[in-house]
């Protein structure tokens, strides 16, 4: 049985919690968060002592720490974590600072522990399928991904200045997915970006709509396209085509019951927002990093592949800024040994 420790106690937290508290080989031991009330609350729900990070970090009672706190905690956390002989499994991204990122994954390589990056879209299943079809040659060569990913409402403003920004914070998932799904880095990423949903984001120096376009060695192509806002819910779609065919993962509905009268087709709306629709990927991301350290197989989504997401992300922030495509080995440069 793996004794789990908590870090935060939040949104995300909270989703975590119940997956490490419902797997049959672990148990949520320990829960801190900065605000004291919120981990005796959510330790309270699961029988868990609540602790300071510090002190679950340093227990050697703990197997492993799942970091569910700020993106500018993430980094400091891990080297701590794994410097004290933990496995990690640590929310996205790795941090805001890509320089930052590139010295944790250096830090962890010292430490020998394993940490994974909560890049939860690569369990869904609907991804999954799509990603084993391309891998067995179902549709032939990979020509052209397109990756829609539409937020029902913008973030309050609050978040959206402590975010990093839309690209480090939101189209992250993407940019993972569309690594996960071509099992390659681009060589090359342009974006555009506009605020069109709320001036507020602007003002923040922030964009709510963006479109990413990435090329590869080979030639293929891949498309991203983002909003904050999408008023029939959250829209996450995945689109290849091949030189044998097309495959499409499309939205998960509220149910799947279809209206059809004179006056149309009437189908359920997607559903709400992450939380509703990642749920079950959730929990799968917690069964693969359960297995992995059971058995002492590599996670499967590594620290480098945080940091490639993040250096993508950073290319993409880029380009809006200069209107030009961005070569991704300027900026992602290897791990020194
Ligand atoms: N994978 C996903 O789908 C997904 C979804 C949401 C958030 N996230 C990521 O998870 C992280 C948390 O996001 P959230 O939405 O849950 O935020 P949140 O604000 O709801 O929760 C964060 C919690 O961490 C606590 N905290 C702050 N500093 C801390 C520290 N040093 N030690 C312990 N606790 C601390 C805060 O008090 C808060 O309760 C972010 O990095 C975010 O990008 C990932």
């Amino acid at each position: 049985m793996l004794r789990i420790g908590l870090l935060g106690a939040g949104r995300i937290g909270n989703v975590h919690a119940q997956a490490i508290s419902d797997h049959p080989e672990s148990i949520l031991a320990m829960v801190s968060d900065a605000l004291t009330e919120s981990a005796e609350k959510l330790a309270a729900t699961y029988g868990a002592e609540a602790r300071s990070s510090s002190e679950i970090i340093g227990d050697p009672g703990i197997d492993a720490v799942l970091i569910a706190t700020p993106t500018d905690t993430h980094s400091d956390l891990i080297e701590a974590a794994t410097l004290a002989g933990k496995a990690v499994l640590c929310e996205k991204p790795v941090d805001l600072s890509l320089d930052r990122a590139l010295a944790c994954q250096n830090a962890v390589a010292a430490s020998g522990q394993p940490v994974m990056i909560g890049f939860n879209r690569r369990f869904d299943p609907g991804f999954g399928s799509l990603k084993t079809a391309v891998d067995v040659g179902e549709i032939g060569a990979p020509e052209l991904l397109s990756i829609t990913s539409f937020d029902p409402a913008p973030p309050p403003i609050e978040y959206v200045k402590v975010s990093g920004g839309l690209f480090r914070d939101m189209t992250i998932h993407d940019f993972d997915l569309a690594n996960f799904i071509m099992g390659e880095l681009p060589v090359s990423v342009s974006a555009v970006g506009t605020s069109t949903v709320d001036p507020a984001i602007a003002e923040a120096g922030d964009v709510d709509t963006a479109v990413v376009t990435m090329t590869y060695a080979d030639g293929k192509i891949a498309v991203i396209k983002n909003s904050r806002r999408a008023v029939y819910g959250y829209d996450q779609r995945v689109e290849i085509l091949g030189s044998g065919g097309l495959l499409q993962a499309q939205n998960v509905l509220e149910n799947t019951v279809v209206k059809s009268t004179a006056a149309g087709v009437i189908s359920a709306k997607p559903t709400y927002f992450f939380l509703e629709r990642y749920m079950p990927a959730y929990r799968a991301e917690w069964d693969a990093f359960v297995a992995a350290i059971k058995t002492g197989s590599e996670v499967p989504v590594t620290l480098a592949d945080g940091v490639a997401a993040l250096a993508m992300a950073e290319a993409a922030t880029r380009s809006v800024r200069s209107g030009a495509p961005v070569q991704l080995d300027e900026i992602l440069k290897p791990v020194a040994k």
